[in-house]
């Protein structure tokens, strides 16, 4: 039996464990955070985060070979590996401020760890970190008095929030980067190729060395962030030719060396790691001098930030130039669907810059209130579980999200307590434009012509 340690309860740190101690029931998992009250809640009913699947997969494995605590230096000192997935925010101060990513969570889990450790251990890093973290934290944790030895793999975690469980349960690979040219690496690369061996079959279990395995990571957020923003700039181009984005999408999304997946046009991605992983590769190639490659990172970010800016001036400009006192319904808060979780949505950004332009905003979302009350902390926003009432005497209404549910509501039953005229604008394409429009709606989509019941449509 291997005692597998995981510091960190968050979106990560708990449904990797959980997934990892339903499938090798003969090892024994504890999961251990600083803030207690997460906790108490994974060893509640009432979990902190929502993923699909989760709340079964926990009533199975909680009790049984998983166990969620707050005694960090027990855990440590009983494990034999330690997956660390504590979070790495963008810096907010100092040198590399608003891009580089901040470590001070993960040194301080590192020095945690050797201060508690009483046997040589394996650490893998499963938080998504820069380049050349694993040498750092090998040379912190290696420099003990009392001959301790610690391997530093990276194990970094490609899963996506809503889709969580089944991404743990069946990856597109493991990656395991680690120091082979060392006899204690090598074993150390193995003992965890033997982990994952469990449920993972052994040629979706990759190898490499351990800077490889760290820049992957940010890699694959960054070609992934990178495509969002390619299709949203030509969501743009297509708003101003009468071409439809998602025709375009479908077109180039059959050529098998583009792919159909993540051509999604939106009013833009969210969520905690996409802009700040691209941010943190953007420090990393202006620190070794690299600013051409630097720029053209960063411009992912530009563009989404600039289709966030246009989609509230879209509503502007429709909206006769003022919103002023206009109840705006925003469907939707979660920076995408299947989860509450609202960190970077891009809804965040237009509730306030609707609130300055003095719109009455109101906000619904089956999952993601909770968080949405956090982020919008004092500013004049009502939140409202049913949609109906949300849409009730309002102007417009903003699709933020993707939830299933907005596509089966009773939008001839909304058209009739709107104020007239009635807008809606689909952030994600989600919606049957042409039926809304048949209703009475004024439809602005992304990328796709306007569907408007005046007779010159301004774009
Ligand atoms: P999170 O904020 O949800 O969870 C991190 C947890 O670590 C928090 O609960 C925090 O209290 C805890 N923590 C911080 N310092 C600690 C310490 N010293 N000891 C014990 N616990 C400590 O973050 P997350 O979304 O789970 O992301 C974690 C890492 O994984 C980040 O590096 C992120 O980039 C990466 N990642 C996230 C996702 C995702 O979908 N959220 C996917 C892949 C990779
Ligand atoms: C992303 C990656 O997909 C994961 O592989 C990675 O592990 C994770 O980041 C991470 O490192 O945190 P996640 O952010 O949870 O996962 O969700 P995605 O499905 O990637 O969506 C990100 C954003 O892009 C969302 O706001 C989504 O709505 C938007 N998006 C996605 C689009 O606008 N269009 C698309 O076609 C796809």
């Amino acid at each position: 039996m291997v005692n597998v340690l995981g510091i960190g309860a968050g979106y990560v740190g708990g449904p990797t464990m959980a997934v990892m101690a339903d499938q090798c029931p003969d090892h024994h998992f504890t999961v251990v955070d600083v803030v207690a009250e997460k906790i108490e809640r994974w060893n509640s009913t009432d979990l902190p985060i929502f993923e699909p699947g989760l709340d079964d997969l926990i009533q199975r494995v909680r009790g049984r070979n998983l166990f969620f605590s707050t005694d960090i230096e027990k855990g440590i000192a009983k494990a034999d590996i330690i997956f660390v997935s504590v979070n790495t925010p963008t810096k907010t101060y100092g040198k590399g401020a608003g891009y580089a990513a901040d470590l001070q969570f993960w040194e301080k889990t590192a020095r945690q760890i050797k201060a508690n450790a009483t046997s040589s251990k394996i650490v893998v890093e499963k938080s998504t970190v820069p380049v050349r973290t694993a040498q750092a934290m090998e040379r912190i944790l290696n420099d003990n008095p009392n001959g301790i030895h610690f391997d530093v793999l990276s194990c970094p975690e490609f899963l996506a929030e809503g889709t969580a469980i089944r991404d743990l349960e069946k990856p597109d690979r493991v990656l395991i980067g680690g120091r082979p040219d060392r006899a204690s690496g090598l074993e150390a690369m193995n003992t965890l190729v033997s982990l994952f061996a469990h449920w993972v079959p052994r040629e979706k279990i990759v190898c490499s060395n351990v800077w490889s395995a760290e820049l992957s990571k940010l890699t694959a957020n960054a070609f992934l962030a990178q495509r969002v923003s390619s299709i949203n700039a030509i969501s743009e181009l297509c708003e101003k030719t009468e071409a439809d984005v998602g025709e375009v999408a479908r077109a180039i999304g059959m050529d098998h060396r583009i792919g159909a997946k993540f051509l999604q046009a939106s009013v833009g991605f969210g969520g905690s790691c996409f802009k700040k992983d691209v941010l943190n590769l953007v420090y990393l190639c202006r620190f070794y001098g690299l600013d051409q490659v630097a720029d053209y990172w960063e411009s992912v970010v530009t563009l989404n930030q600039h289709q966030m800016d246009r989609f509230v001036d879209r509503i502007l400009t429709h909206l006769f130039n003022t919103v002023s006192g206009k109840k705006i319904a925003l469907f939707g808060f979660a920076f995408k669907a299947n989860t509450g979780d609202t960190r970077e949505s891009p809804a965040i950004h237009v509730a306030k810059r609707l609130l300055t332009e003095k719109a009455n905003v109101v906000v619904t979302d089956p999952k993601a209130l909770g968080n949405a009350a956090k982020d919008l902390h004092g500013l004049p926003v009502t939140f409202e579980t049913d949609p109906y009432k949300a849409a009730e005497g309002a102007h417009a209404i903003a699709v933020l999200t993707e939830w299933d549910c907005y596509r089966g509501l009773d939008y001839r039953r909304i058209y009739d307590q709107m104020s007239k005229p009635a807008f809606i604008f689909d952030g994600r394409n989600l919606l049957d434009h042409q039926a809304l429009f048949q209703i009475g709606f004024h439809v602005i989509p992304i990328g796709k012509p306007n569907l408007s019941h005046y007779q010159k449509p301004h774009s």
